[in-house]
């Protein structure tokens, strides 16, 4: 049993440091937020590398040890340890520091890294994914160290600059850098809420394998009526193959993408039907005028649970004001593929190839880059350091927390374990509806505020912990 008395003093103290230190908090999340590291724009090397500076400096200023930039084939991996709690728990903590791109900047109230606080809400790109869980870590780390010296575990920090490109250098860092990474086990922070901002804790992830398309036609765009139905249309071939990929109802199309798919099991079934889902006002909230997908399985178990197949981006061919006539030279899209247990990315990336070259009209050409994978992942809900989480959840948000699977994806997750032999546990606090990726992304400041005490909370529970 926990010791209560000890927990209820040392958490006065903290609360006092932290109710005490808001302002500066505040201020300092903001200075992360106007970084604007967007991993996937080349243009933006330097402000990745600035967020990773920013990061170190405020690691050491908390009493981290060992801070260092560490450089990759990519943006830098920021690492940090404090390891004096003598014979507990090392726990590796990761976050990412990378956002995604900005685009469409016109929907946005505010400028996406001007940061600004209204009703609650934290506004702006990189609020709730990540950012908020760097300075959230930060922070407890930082009211623990200044109301009791020490920290109840042993810490290894890594916070990483492309999550958001795949984690694409990442496994190579991680193999040159085992040995200074064991640890008992992972705290990954870069999820969030259930549905109605219900505190919840992710035990699956979905693994992703990202492609473009680039379709080819003439040497030059041509003249629509002066060649116009004599040659194959580039725009008109990309649809035919991105129609040939995925059915009406929602089935992919692609021979063999079903294969290695675990299918749930009554138990897994029954599990995501308690959870208090409300289609109709999930629906309503992201305004589609109907829901859709796979056949045979619930929203939640097509988010969760079931693999599935989508165009992120399509262009070609004249965009501009006004009437152009031409069959245009090339047309490109970009496609993204969610990956349930047991489905592998080599794999499925080997299908989806060999279905295009069968689909694709020959009177055009086209290639596939490949722009990134990563490995589905679902974590133990029984585990001692899920539970212990979910004690934490309860004691600062004052609800049992929910086992979600989430239909994202955060390919280190399923890294951790092959390269560092390590488990998982998923403790994030982003709101369900944060907009991530999209214009207007939020972070709930009461989840934010809650989660540093959270965080606290569970390296306390952490410490008590025999077995992991
Ligand atoms: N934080 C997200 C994953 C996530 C999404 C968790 C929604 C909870 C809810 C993560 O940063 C992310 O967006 N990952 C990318 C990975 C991809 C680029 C390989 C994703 O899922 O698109
Ligand atoms: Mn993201």
């Amino acid at each position: 049993m926990p010791d209560l008395e000890v927990t209820r003093a040392d958490d006065a103290a903290l609360d006092r440091f932290l109710d005490e230190t808001s302002e500066a908090r505040l201020e300092s999340y903001k200075a992360l937020l106007r970084i604007p590291s967007i991993s996937g724009i080349p243009a933006h090397a330097a402000d990745c590398r600035a967020a990773a500076e920013f990061v170190a400096s405020d690691m050491r200023t908390i009493g981290m040890e060992n801070v260092d930039v560490s450089e990759t084939a990519g943006h830098p991996v920021v690492y940090a340890d404090w390891l004096h709690a003598a014979g507990k728990p090392t726990v590796l903590v990761y976050c990412h520091y990378d956002v995604q791109p900005v685009d469409p900047l016109d929907l946005w109230e505010s400028p996406p890294f001007v940061p600004v606080v209204k009703d609650g809400q934290m506004l702006a790109r990189g609020a709730s994914d990540c950012k908020c869980h760097i300075s959230m870590h930060a922070r407890a780390i930082e009211a623990l160290m200044k109301t009791r010296g020490a920290l109840p575990v042993n810490l290894k920090v890594v916070i990483e600059g492309e999550e958001e490109s795949s984690s694409i250098h990442l496994d190579a860092w991680l193999e040159a850098n085992k040995d200074r990474l064991t640890a008992d086990f992972a705290v990954i922070s870069d999820t969030g809420f259930f549905e109605g901002n219900l505190p919840a804790i992710t035990v699956g992830l979905r693994g992703i394998v990202f492609i473009q398309l680039d379709v080819t036609g003439s040497n030059i765009d041509l003249h629509s009526g002066g060649y116009g139905g004599a040659v194959d249309n580039p725009i008109n071939a990309l649809c035919q193959i991105v129609a040939a990929l995925k059915g009406p109802d929602g089935r992919v199309l692609v021979p063999g993408f079903y294969d290695d798919v675990a299918e749930l099991t009554a138990h897994d079934r029954e599990a995501l039907a308690r959870l208090p889902f409300n289609e109709k006002e999930y629906q309503e909230s992201i305004g589609v005028p109907a829901l859709h997908g796979e056949p045979g399985y619930t929203t939640l178990e097509r988010l969760g649970a079931r693999p599935t197949l989508d165009a992120c981006g399509i262009w070609g061919g004249f965009e501009g004001e006004g009437p152009k006539t031409i069959i245009p030279a090339h047309a490109h899209a970009k496609i993204s593929c969610r990956l349930v247990a047991n489905q592998d990315p080599e794999k499925i990336f080997a299908l989806l190839a060999r279905h295009i070259d069968a689909v694709a009209p020959k009177s055009v050409r086209y290639s596939i880059q490949r722009l990134g994978d990563g490995k589905p992942s679902l974590t133990p809900i029984d585990g001692p350091t899920t539970q212990a989480a979910a004690r934490a959840l309860q004691a600062t948000f004052g609800a049992e927390p929910l086992f979600v699977r989430e239909g994202g994806s955060v390919p280190v997750c399923a890294s951790f374990e092959s390269i560092l032999g390590l488990s998982t546990i998923l403790l994030g606090f982003a709101p369900p509806n944060g907009r991530f990726h999209a214009p207007n992304e939020w972070m709930s400041m009461a989840n934010y505020e809650t989660g540093i005490r959270t965080i606290a909370r569970y390296w306390d529970e952490v410490a008590r912990l025999e077995s992991f």
